[in-house]
């Protein structure tokens, strides 16, 4: 998922199935930070990922599969099973300066798989908000945690900038406080031996419920010098760089050949890369394709499902539960899927109709195959294939004009079309009115956005020089 938060690789590996009476199966969710749709191997990828490739093909391979464009959205929506609108979570990132957080009045995905029973990991980045001791993740359903509590970390220190002052901060913390000796460890292998640990250290006496969310591939694009040897032929460095390290393509990813990047309400910057495997899938099950759609927020009814757990005490939950999907191939749930609607991204164009959903507002949703944008939906170029492959596309194609200010609405078919190219905005106006009312309906169940002015007290400096809780 390049560039989606662009786009995110979601693995999810089920184990061998928990050995008590209670069929509960381990579970080990694993994510990468903006993960290209073109970079994973069975995509036709020049770049490789052998082991991701193998454990995909014993499982199911989720190709209709969407995330959100950036970071802290996509994980909200994992932990919450809600959309944005529901979160107050619209719009951006949380910075580390603002004294903001996932909404604390619905458990998230931790605390519930944890009432089922389950022993509960988390290792890698949070990015949900620390800002109070209530919003860390130790406090929020996880047992033991180790990794980032925000983003854009340096892979080798640890350390993140506060604001644009040039002074750089600690952001490494277990459960029992910051973690101070790991300075020069590569995070992905730091991660990778934290969740080995943790894994080895697990007893049976419980299933266990793992959260590995990696810093790679997101900037700053760092990798060890032996990783870099074996992509000598890709002749763009950042690209050689994020190789080993989803897709923004300034960032070294890929998402050809679909439109747009991380940030963006295109494809680019939604579809991601996603698959299950384990033992708890059926034998039948090995090596098969599903093209349900099928989005992030769904893994919360479908996991806390297979857990065997209950929703009591959720507000109502956006996402579906997959898992006959998934285990069974039955048809998707889902019908409809909300992208987001953002009330603060700056507004283009006019309102098409005086009195639907206001068009110069940044949203997009589908409705089966059909997908509205409305407002500005970011960079529209389409994504060219990397320099050594797909030689034969005609790569003009993949430049395009960049939408003007005055269009706001875009429509596609999108299992026709998934690279965007024929907007039917013009051709079918009766649907484009149907969805902005779908649009409005939505949006008039959505709670005011939560995005407060950075915090000066936030500063580490000012405690201990750790980003950590600072009220
Ligand atoms: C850092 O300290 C922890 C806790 O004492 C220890 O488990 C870990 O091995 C140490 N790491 C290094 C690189 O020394
Ligand atoms: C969306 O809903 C909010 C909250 O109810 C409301 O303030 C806003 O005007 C609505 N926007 C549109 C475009 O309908
Ligand atoms: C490539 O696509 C462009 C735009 O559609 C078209 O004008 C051009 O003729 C195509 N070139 C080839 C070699 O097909
Ligand atoms: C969208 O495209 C698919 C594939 O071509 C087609 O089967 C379907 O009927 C189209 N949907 C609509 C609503 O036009």
């Amino acid at each position: 998922m390049n560039n989606r938060a662009g786009a995110l690789i979601l693995v999810l590996l089920f184990h061998l199935l928990h050995s008590s009476e209670a069929r509960q199966p381990n579970v080990v969710f694993v994510l990468a930070d903006d993960y290209g749709y073109n970079d994973i191997g069975y995509h036709g990828s020049e770049i490789k990922t052998p082991t991701l490739d193998e454990l995909a093909a014993g499982g199911v391979k989720l190709e209709n599969y969407y995330v959100q464009p950036i970071c802290t959205p996509t994980r909200s929506q994992l932990m919450s099973g809600r959309y944005q609108i529901h979160t107050g979570l619209q719009h951006g990132i949380i910075w580390p300066e603002q004294p903001n957080g996932l909404p604390l009045n619905s458990p998230t995905l931790a605390d519930k798989m944890k009432e089922s029973g389950y022993s509960t990991h988390m290792v890698g980045k949070w990015h949900l908000g620390f800002y109070k001791k209530e919003y860390l993740p130790w406090n929020r359903g996880f047992d033991t945690y180790f990794g980032y509590l925000t983003g854009s970390e340096d892979y080798y220190t640890h350390l993140r900038e506060f604001g644009a002052s040039s002074k750089f901060y600690l952001d490494l913390h277990n459960e029992r406080g910051p973690v101070k000796n790991e300075s020069g460890h590569y995070s992905a292998h730091l991660f990778t031996q934290k969740a080995i640990d943790v894994i080895n250290s697990h007893k049976d006496s419980k299933p266990l419920f793992l959260y590995m969310a990696y810093q790679s591939v997101h900037g700053p694009l760092q990798v060890p010098d032996k990783y870099l040897k074996q992509y000598e032929h890709i002749e763009d460095e950042t690209r050689r760089t994020y190789a080993d390290n989803g897709g923004k393509p300034i960032k070294g990813g890929n998402n050809f050949p679909l439109r747009g990047e991380k940030g963006t309400l295109w494809d680019g910057g939604l579809h991601g890369v996603g698959f299950v495997a384990g033992g708890a899938l059926s034998r039948e099950r090995s090596g098969k394709v599903t093209t349900a759609l099928i989005h992030v927020s769904d893994w919360y009814p479908t996991l806390v499902r297979l857990a065997g757990g209950h929703f009591n005490g959720c507000l109502p939950l956006d996402g579906v539960d997959q898992w006959d999907t998934i285990s069974k191939g039955s048809p998707s749930k889902r019908l409809m899927l909300l992208h987001n609607i953002d009330p603060l991204y700056k507004k283009s164009g006019a309102p098409l109709y005086a009195d639907k959903f206001d068009t110069s507002i940044r949203a997009a949703m589908r409705s089966g195959s059909y997908k509205l944008i409305t407002g500005d939906p970011g960079p529209g170029k389409w994504t060219p294939p990397p320099s050594t492959q797909n030689q034969q596309y005609n790569t003009s194609l993949y430049f395009c004009e960049e939408p003007s200010d005055v269009k706001n609405v875009w429509l596609f078919n999108i299992t026709a079309d998934p690279t965007e190219h024929h907007d039917l905005s013009e051709e079918r106006p009766q649907v484009v009115r149907i969805m902005l009312d779908l649009l409005s309906k939505m949006n008039a169940t959505s709670v005011p956005v939560r995005y407060p002015p950075f915090d000066p007290k936030s500063n580490p400096a000012l405690h201990g020089n750790i980003w950590g809780p600072w009220e």
